[in-house]
């Protein structure tokens, strides 16, 4: 996608080729600022601080990770160490397990001065990959909005509903929720997105509604509990949201918050779909109960970070001195819940047939 007009990933290698430059996040949107990473304990604290993030982007910067921790050590035992170092950074997505065993199968049978390079290689071929599985997605997404267009008078406007960041800053390019609604836009279907703002980080204001506004794309920020409101008066037509991790029989884990909007999507008739590329299916569980769910810092409920009129980046207390805060950062949506998955092979029910009609191949 574009940066004031440039075509930017998140996440590429710098021209040493054995280290990656990244988007800081953090300091999104009032900041576009970059970040070299250069040694595995450099990218681990980039994906734990949520420099980088999103289920995709995680496993690709923790595959670099890997390629440079066997520049430091590339034996067997140095191997195993890394890749459980990386893994442990965040719990929740699956895509950081995939990637890491990825790398981990394509060089153990290298000599250990060949490893390194190799898994650098493979990782930037991972990036290209994801890149490719979310324009697919897109595609497929595309078809479905196609067909609720068709249902809307002339010009009238598609309104969309997502939850989060599963854009492109949430991957390498395109994005998993958001691939579909920039190609309806380019397509020219007049879309509208609520822009719900995920607290407590807010990735849906600071950075969906960064990456939309930069697009073109209409969009409308609104309170997490909102939605529901929205979807009762007729004003969300379908609502799209990512995942961090999916299990073989369809329960969908993402960022907290996700599962009241499904119930809201259910008892209000909208249909409600989950994109997600095969990294994120995790065929060893077969029901939702089973995700380890990230329990973040208190102090993501307890604060708030923003830009103060002068310009400067700020955290304030916003809760009752002394008050105790939980800070789940993902819930599971059952299977019953949602209307359906769109993947890089085309959309399917979320259920063990859908999944398994569309990737039969043992996992
Ligand atoms: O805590 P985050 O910001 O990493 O959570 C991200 C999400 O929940 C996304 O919706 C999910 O990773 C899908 S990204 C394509």
């Amino acid at each position: 996608m574009r940066i004031d007009g440039k075509p930017t990933r998140t996440i590429w290698p710098r021209p040493d080729g054995v280290s990656v430059e990244i988007i800081d996040q953090t300091r999104l949107p009032h900041r576009v600022e970059t970040v070299a990473l250069t040694t595995a304990a450099e990218a681990a604290h980039a994906i734990k601080s949520m420099q980088v993030r999103g289920a995709p982007l995680i496993g690709v910067t923790a595959a670099y990770g890997l390629a440079m921790a066997l520049r430091e050590d590339a034996s067997d035992a140095a191997l195993g160490q890394a890749v459980t170092f990386l893994g442990a950074q965040r719990p929740t997505a699956v895509n950081l397990r995939w990637a890491l065993d990825d790398v981990r199968r394509a060089v153990t049978p290298l000599k250990p001065g060949a490893r390194s390079a190799a898994a650098f290689l493979r990782a930037g071929a991972m990036a290209d990959e994801d890149v490719e599985t979310c324009r697919r997605i897109g595609a497929h997404g595309l078809d479905l909005i196609r067909g609720l267009a068709a249902g809307k008078r002339q010009g009238e406007q598609l309104n969309i509903l997502t939850h989060c960041n599963a854009g492109w800053l949430a991957c390498v390019d395109w994005g998993t929720a958001t691939a579909p609604i920039y190609m309806a836009h380019d397509a020219g279907i007049p879309i509208h997105v609520w822009v719900d703002e995920t607290r407590p980080r807010n990735q849906g204001a600071s950075l969906t509604a960064f990456e939309l506004g930069a697009h073109g794309v209409p969009h409308t920020i609104i309170a997490d509990n909102a939605g529901g409101h929205y979807m009762q008066h007729g004003e969300v037509d379908l609502c799209i949201v990512g995942t961090d991790r999916v299990t073989a029989s369809g329960d969908v884990a993402n960022k907290i918050g996700t599962y009241l909007k499904a119930l809201a999507a259910r008892d209000n008739g909208v249909p409600f779909y989950v994109a997600l590329p095969h990294t994120t299916i995790d065929w060893q569980l077969h029901d939702g109960r089973q995700i380890p769910i990230e329990e973040r810092s208190a102090d993501e409920v307890l604060r708030m970070t923003g830009r103060l009129p002068g310009g400067e980046i700020a955290t304030v207390d916003i809760a009752a001195p002394g008050s105790a805060a939980a800070n789940p950062a993902f819930d599971v949506t059952p299977a019953r819940l949602v209307t359906g998955f769109i993947t890089e092979r085309g959309n399917c029910p979320a259920s063990r047939d859908g999944l398994r009609g569309l990737y039969p191949e043992p996992a």
